[in-house]
């Protein structure tokens, strides 16, 4: 189906419904899932953290990487509970693919 004017004349070469599909493959709500998180970058985040309990961002869209700031909401993926017993580096999956959840394991690699 093409649209037409009053005269009968087309106005897209294209269905509309193709356009459309175009239009929410690159929309920000689009939905990440657990396979398919969104990726802030391809390398992990080195950090020098006290002791404490973090959520690690598993879906890519919070604004405070590497930490959650509460953007999956929706997303259908939830962050994931991290607890440093003392202070120490670490090497946070910034590409969120890592088969070692929270922490890189050079996974990025091959995105
Ligand atoms: S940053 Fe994700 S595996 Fe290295």
């Amino acid at each position: 189906m093409s649209i037409q004017n009053t005269r009968g004349v087309p106005l897209a070469k294209k269905p509309l419904v193709e356009k459309l599909d175009v239009l929410s493959a690159h929309s920000p709500s689009h939905t990440h899932t657990m396979s398919n998180p969104n990726i802030p970058q391809k390398s992990p985040i080195v950090k020098k953290m006290p002791a404490g309990t973090y959520w690690w961002c598993a879906c890519g869209l919070s604004k405070d990487q590497p930490l959650c700031d509460g953007s999956h909401k929706g997303s259908g993926i939830a962050p994931k509970k991290v607890e440093l017993t003392e202070e120490q580096t670490v090497a946070w999956c910034g590409c969120k693919h890592s088969a070692d959840g929270a922490f890189c394991d050079g996974s990025h690699k091959g995105l």
